[in-house]
């Protein structure tokens, strides 16, 4: 979502007449767009701010702003800690950021502007994307579900979706500049709703979009994945079948005080309909560990799901107190190092789960869609399935933004390895 936010912000200082730099030492303007989710995610912005002040020493003319979720949350602190910040702007302000960056020039004092709006989409504001395949599309803003331990809800505030058409013009854009994926995002994405348009039509419309070979959406609520959804899914080629399905908790008793509104019965028979409705659908999900007053037993009900539900992947975190939020109140907060230990033992599991799924793959042929060189080697490429796998294979002849048939040879860890398929191996696959 930071990262569509600052494609957004981008493409609006481009359009004043503002240049884009990689270099920090050249940059006249720094803007670090944050994230308040967890405390790790704070600290690596105070950390850099810190570095960024060093470099504000050696040319006072810079200007360093922070935008996005801890400028809402911690503008106070952030003015008292950070003198030499010049901006602090939160997720509803960026419009104004040209005339914020005009009006800094004459007046030296901190400009600080962390109202939350009921409105703001940031409709026919045109993203400056980086060149890849895959698009990110924003269609919807904040949340209302307040599950007890998220700021998102404070920091985003309250839920808005964009309409319907300037998603598909932008989707239509999108699809003209030359990217095949589009990911469609949003807090809680599924509770999209503009007028009568809920998310499986606007899912469907988008599927309709000339050019867009892959559609993926993040990151759903599971109270909101309904049969339409399902079925939307199941009748467009161009929609991967993979689904990032927070369940956070196992236990229920974890989950109601989660404010999760859902059971683990209620959660796993979703999943159940998910897969008889798309047998091939891979399954990620995001996990919290040491929820205050998270027993042992109730631990366990997390691993029981996770074993029985087999995610293709998971994002785990130890949780993570967020000031304001209703779970900060609970007196009853677990061990730091008894989180450390759950984690690492969920780590564990969900790692070798992961290893036996991957092995289902070895042997087929996947259609890739390349996408960039791999971290380990500028002779090989690095691209994903259908179901959200990344694979690894040598370059060949192919280009990123090709599909590909590989045929996956191996995994080892998280992602598999493979080469490209001969036809031969490649008609195999198909007969
Ligand atoms: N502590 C730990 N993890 C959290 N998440 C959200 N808030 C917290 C918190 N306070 C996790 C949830 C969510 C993901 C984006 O971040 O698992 O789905
Ligand atoms: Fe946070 Fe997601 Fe819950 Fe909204 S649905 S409060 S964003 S965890």
């Amino acid at each position: 979502m930071n990262v569509a936010d600052s494609e957004l912000v981008a493409g609006l200082l481009e359009r004043s007449g503002y240049q884009r730099t990689h270099e920090l030492c050249d940059a006249q303007v720094i803007l670090l767009n944050t994230c308040a989710i967890r405390e790790k995610a704070e600290e690596t912005v105070h950390n850099r701010l810190d570095r960024l002040a060093a470099l504000k020493a050696g040319n006072p003319s810079i200007l360093i702003g922070v935008l996005g979720c801890m400028a809402k949350n911690l503008a106070d602190s952030l003015l008292e800690s950070k003198p030499y910040v010049d901006l602090i702007l939160g997720p509803d302000s960026y419009r104004r950021l040209p005339e914020v960056l005009q009006h800094r020039q004459t007046d030296p004092s901190t400009y600080v502007d962390t109202r939350l709006s009921r409105w703001e989409v940031y409709d026919q504001l045109l993203p400056y994307r980086q060149s890849g395949v895959n698009a990110w599309i924003s269609i919807m803003r904040g949340c209302d579900k307040f599950c007890t331990f998220c700021v998102v809800p404070f920091t985003r505030g309250r839920e808005r979706s964009r309409s319907i058409e300037s998603i598909i013009a932008e989707a239509e854009d999108a699809a003209r500049q030359g990217f095949r994926e589009i990911t469609l995002l949003g807090q809680n994405v599924n509770s999209y709703h503009n007028g009568d348009t809920r998310f499986p039509d606007l899912l469907q419309a988008v599927a309709a979009v000339p050019g867009i070979r892959r559609i993926r959406y993040t990151s759903p609520h599971p109270s909101d994945v309904n049969d339409h959804l399902l079925e939307v899914m199941a009748s467009h080629d161009n929609i991967c079948k993979s689904i990032h399905l927070p369940l956070q908790a196992g236990a229920d008793r974890i989950l109601k005080r989660m404010h999760r509104d859902y059971t683990q019965a209620d959660y796993c028979a979703l999943v159940d309909r998910i897969r008889a409705a798309m047998p091939e659908c891979t399954l990620s999900t995001d996990l919290i560990v040491g929820f205050p007053a998270e027993t042992e037993p109730e631990f366990q009900a997390t691993l029981e799901v996770v074993e029985r539900v087999g995610f293709d992947t998971a994002f785990t975190f130890k949780y993570s107190t967020r000031p304001g939020t209703k779970a900060a109140e609970y007196t009853d907060q677990v061990a730091e190092a008894v989180k450390q230990e759950r984690l690492e033992r969920l780590i564990q599991l969900q790692k070798r789960i992961t290893l036996e799924r991957n092995r289902t793959h070895v042997g087929s042929v996947a259609e890739v869609l390349v996408e960039k060189e791999s971290k380990k080697s500028t002779a090989q490429w690095a691209g994903r399935t259908d179901g959200n796998h990344w694979v690894v294979f040598d370059k060949q002849n192919v280009h990123i933004g090709d599909f590909v048939a590989v045929r996956i040879d191996s995994t080892h860890g998280i992602a598999l390895q493979g080469h490209i398929a001969t036809s031969e191996e490649a008609y195999h696959a198909l007969a």
